[in-house]
């Protein structure tokens, strides 16, 4: 098994297509042919599991733990670890995105990649950053989803719905002035509404705070004649925060 994993490394299989391991060594002889995973239905009860956990936290530190130790979502076990956060908990904007990719996955924070890189560089043009160690300037950053897709597919529904109680505890705890919104996914999450065009650049409230829903930089590599809505939007949220 240890070579026959090997070689499919040597040959650059580098990630995970499903969503969940299968134990082919377990599988009964007529289930042995390639299957995709089991569907994951929304259950309730695993919301109200993660509910629970995520109630019992107290702070960052615990509610990442019981996040490392929520074991329902499926997507923890293709991914190589758990993305939590980035940037300063005292910051008075909390950019919320979709989930890690594989950059993320790898380094283990949120918006590394190459729409991170664009991240970073758009809210500089504001004067704020992950870096900043004074609230005023500083960003903080998390996802719906703390575990890679696989392949980067799309969050399910009842993915984003099981973690939807710690990104709830996660803001309480961060407790930010302003939410961006990145990209329709979070808006999904957030608000539950889609159609990230019609949104951006309208303040909403989602879990008590100002929402503003942007475009997703990844989306903004795509599409760089969007850049002007964002530079717009950009100029929304720092006229906000001086209000
Ligand atoms: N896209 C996201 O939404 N989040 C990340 O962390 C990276 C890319």
């Amino acid at each position: 098994m240890k070579a026959a994993l090997e070689w499919q490394i040597a040959c650059g299989a580098d990630e995970s297509i499903l969503d969940a391991p299968i134990d082919r060594t377990s599988l009964p002889k007529s289930e042995e042919q390639p299957r995709q995973a089991p569907v994951q239905e929304s259950d309730p009860d695993i919301v109200a599991v993660a509910r629970n956990a995520a109630a019992a936290a107290i702070d960052l530190a615990t509610l990442r733990a019981a996040m490392e130790a929520y074991e329902h979502c499926d997507l923890k076990r293709g991914a190589k670890q758990l993305v939590f956060s980035d940037g300063n908990a005292s910051a008075r904007v909390m950019i919320i995105g979709e989930a890690p990719g594989r950059d993320e996955d790898i380094e283990g924070r949120p918006f590394v990649g190459r729409a991170g890189k664009l991240l970073d560089l758009m809210f500089s043009h504001i004067g704020l950053s992950r870096t900043a160690s004074g609230g005023e300037n500083a960003l903080y950053i998390a996802n719906v989803l703390p575990w890679r897709p696989p392949q980067n597919r799309d969050p399910k529904p009842e993915e984003m719905n099981m973690m939807l109680p710690f990104l709830e505890r996660h803001v309480e705890f961060v407790d930010p002035d302003l939410i961006v919104a990145m990209g329709n996914h979070a808006c999904l999450a957030l608000l539950g509404q889609r159609g990230i065009t019609r949104l951006r650049g309208q303040w909403k409230k989602a879990l008590g705070k100002p929402t503003l829903p942007m475009f997703h930089p990844a989306y903004l590599l795509r599409t760089p004649e969007a850049k002007r809505e964002t530079w717009a939007d950009l100029l929304s949220l720092k006229e906000r925060l001086g209000a």
